[in-house]
Formats: C-alpha cells, structure tokens, sequence
C-alpha cells in the first residue's frame, strides 16, 4: 500500500465516514465511497469535493449486495478497506434487532467475502465503546471486560469476533478494531458535520438545536452519578482527530506484517482505542457550548436515562504508542465547529 492507494470506504457519506474521506484525501490516499444513504444524503459529495478540490468515487449501494461490491472491487484496484457502514441508533437496536443484527453483521460477512475473493487483506472496522458496557473502573483500557448491553453494542462484539476468528483462519489478514468513544464537533470549513433525522438522542447535536432555538431545553440525563457534579462524564472526541486516527490506523497496518498487526497484544487484530483520554460532564459541555456560542442553553434535570453508566473515558495511550497518534482538538473546538457547522 502506498500513498495513493485506494482505501475503500463503507460509510463514507456518514458523519464519521465523510470526514475520514477528507483526512484521507488529505493525507494522499484515493477514498472509493460505497453507501446506502439510509442514514446520508449524497449532497456530501459535493462538500467533500468543496473541501478537498476533487470529487471521490461514489456507488449509491448497499454493502450487503455481494453482486454490486464485487463490481466495484473489480473497477477499482483496492488496496485496504474502512467498514463505517452501519446502523448505530441505541434505542432503535433494542426496538428492531434484527433489523441491526442483519444490516451490521452480513454487511460485515459480505464485505469480508468479496475482499478476500480480491486478495484485500487489510480492513478497518468501526467499533465502539459501547463494547465495554459499565466498565469497573475508568480510564477504560483496551482489555477490559466485553459487555455491551443492548443489541448495536452487541452487533459491534459480534463483529469484533468474527473478524477476530477471520484472522485466525487466515493469518494474512490486517485488521484494525478501532473503538471510538464519543465522536462529536465537524469539520472547520463547516461544510460536513452531523446531521441527525428528527429529534436528536446525543448531546451535542442536542444542544446544537437548543442553541439554534429549534429545541426549548436541554433534559439533563441525571444529576445524581457519583460525579464532581453529579452528571455523566464522557471521553467527547472532535470527528476530524478521529478521522485523522484512522489514517494512523492505516499506516499502522501497512507498516506491520501480515499475521502480527496486534501489537503488544500479540498476533490478532489490532485493538485501539480512539478518544481523548480526558472526561467532560454534561453541565461542562453545556458551558463550553455557550461560551463558543455566545447564547444561554436552558437545561433541566430529570431522570437517569435507562441503560446510561455514569463515566466513560478512555485510556488513550495504547493509540499513542502504536499509532503515534493523539487528539489535538479540544472541547471548545469541538463546540465552535459543531455551531459552525449548525450556522451553516
Ligand atoms: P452515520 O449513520 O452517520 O454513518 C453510517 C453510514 O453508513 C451512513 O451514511 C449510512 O447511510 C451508511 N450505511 C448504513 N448501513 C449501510 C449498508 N448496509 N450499506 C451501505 N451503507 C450503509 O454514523 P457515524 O456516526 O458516521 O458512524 C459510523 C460508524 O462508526 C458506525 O459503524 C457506527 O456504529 C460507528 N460508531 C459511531 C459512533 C458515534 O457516536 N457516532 C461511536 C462509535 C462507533
Ligand atoms: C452523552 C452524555 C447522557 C442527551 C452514545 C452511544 C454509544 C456511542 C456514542 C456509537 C450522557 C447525556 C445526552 C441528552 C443528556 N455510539 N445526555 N441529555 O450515550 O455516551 O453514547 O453515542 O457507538 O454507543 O450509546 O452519548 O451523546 O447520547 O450522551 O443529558 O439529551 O449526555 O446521559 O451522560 P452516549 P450521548
């Protein structure tokens, strides 16, 4: 793989997908974009080619139909692929499993399957932390105890294992299990961001709109943890680090052998964590989106929502290690590019 090779990129119209385009284009890669648009809107592309100067490859397909990815692999010479596609909706997973169960994990085996018959061996996968569950203490390290608890964050496990048994049959594969904490913020141009349908359930697109004033209050998910001020704490990441995490991934990957890529974990996929290593609370993501904002968030507290912990945070310093790769963005640029974008 070198620097203009073809990173095929499952996703690449999402929120995290079409900034991990720009990073890699950025970074002289040659992305190929592959998405349904269950969750997008092709209008992405022209952002991507407003951004960078040049207009990726797109096929408007689902990643489950084997017949329209093997056409694709056998247009475009793909050195190594970028799996973001995926459903990823808590509340929707545990209404609808098999719809998330379906779409996650044969989008995954299809995927693999058409890769393999294409002798492409090096694969990225979006994971989560969500894989952890409540972990028994933070900061959360990459071997921590497995146990998601609700069907996405089990359809993320499912996958990491497959993927992990994949190797094991096969040790000429590279595969990068990469878990993100909270992705959040967008991209300085304002031209790509997050763009959730109907009423948000995350936060920071949450008090976007009670900024913007399209939502009244923010519901303050708890205000009893045992947290310094009572409110969840998370490891909140801007998208462009960790867009940027994913090309360090990449060259990790094509830096190692073929059989070995698990660093210091041994043989087996390379398991990263991608966040910031630091946690915010609720209440401090409120005020630092006012003062990049320059307006009031109205909140109110109420009760825990079913299924939160109360902290999560990252141990970040395996990706440093390995990957040579940390965030550089802090919550004030995360909240100054989620309102750029939001104004835009
Ligand atoms: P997103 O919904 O914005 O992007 C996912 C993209 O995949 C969408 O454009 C959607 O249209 C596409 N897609 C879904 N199923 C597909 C299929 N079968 N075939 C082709 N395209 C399909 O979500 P995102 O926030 O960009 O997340 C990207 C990945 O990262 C997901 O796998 C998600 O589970 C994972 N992840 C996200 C977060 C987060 O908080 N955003 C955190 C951890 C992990
Ligand atoms: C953050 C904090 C809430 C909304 C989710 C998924 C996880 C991963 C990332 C994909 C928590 C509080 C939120 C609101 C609030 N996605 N909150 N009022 O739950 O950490 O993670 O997205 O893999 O799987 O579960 O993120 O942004 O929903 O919540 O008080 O209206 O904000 O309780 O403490 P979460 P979030």
């Amino acid at each position: 793989m070198t620097q203009n090779s073809n990173i095929l990129v499952t996703g690449g119209a999402g929120f995290i997908g079409s900034h991990a385009v720009v990073a890699l284009m950025k970074a002289g890669f040659t992305p190929v974009i592959v998405d349904n648009l269950s969750n997008s809107d092709a209008s992405v592309l022209d952002r991507i080619e407003a951004i960078t100067g040049r207009r990726p490859a797109f096929y408007p397909e689902d990643v489950r139909n084997e017949v329209a990815l093997t056409a694709i692999f056998k247009t475009h010479a793909i050195d190594a692929v970028i799996h973001f596609a995926g459903l990823k909706a808590v509340g929707e997973s545990v209404a609808e499993p098999l719809r998330y169960y379906d779409n996650n994990i044969n989008s995954t085996l299809v995927l693999c399957r058409v890769m393999a018959a294409h002798q492409v061996k090096t694969l990225i996968f979006s994971s989560s932390a969500t894989v952890y569950g409540d972990p028994p203490s933070v900061p959360i390290r990459e071997d921590f105890p497995l146990a998601p608890t609700n069907p996405y964050g089990r359809s993320k496990l499912m996958i990491e294992q497959i993927l992990g048994d994949l190797f094991v049959a096969d040790s000429g594969w590279k595969i990068g299990l990469l878990r993100y904490f909270n992705p959040v913020g967008a991209h300085e141009s304002g031209l790509i961001g997050e763009t959730p349908q109907g009423i948000p359930n995350n936060l920071m697109p949450y008090v976007s709109r009670v900024a913007a004033g399209t939502l009244e209050y923010l519901n303050v998910f708890g205000g009893d943890y045992s947290t310094p001020d009572g409110t969840g704490v998370r490891d909140y990441i801007h998208v462009m680090d960790l867009a940027e995490g994913h090309v360090a991934a990449l060259k990790y990957l094509e830096s190692q052998h073929a059989g070995t890529s698990g660093g210091d974990f041994g043989p087996g996929p390379l398991i990263v964590n991608l966040g910031a290593g630091r946690g915010y609370s609720v209440l401090e993501v409120v005020r630092a989106f006012e003062k990049a904002t320059n307006r009031q968030i109205p909140f109110r507290i109420t009760s825990r929502r079913p299924g939160d912990v109360g902290v999560s945070y990252a141990d970040a310093s395996r990706a440093r290690r390995l990957l040579n790769w940390q965030t550089t963005r802090n919550l004030d640029a995360m909240c100054a590019d989620a309102w750029h974008f939001m104004l835009k």
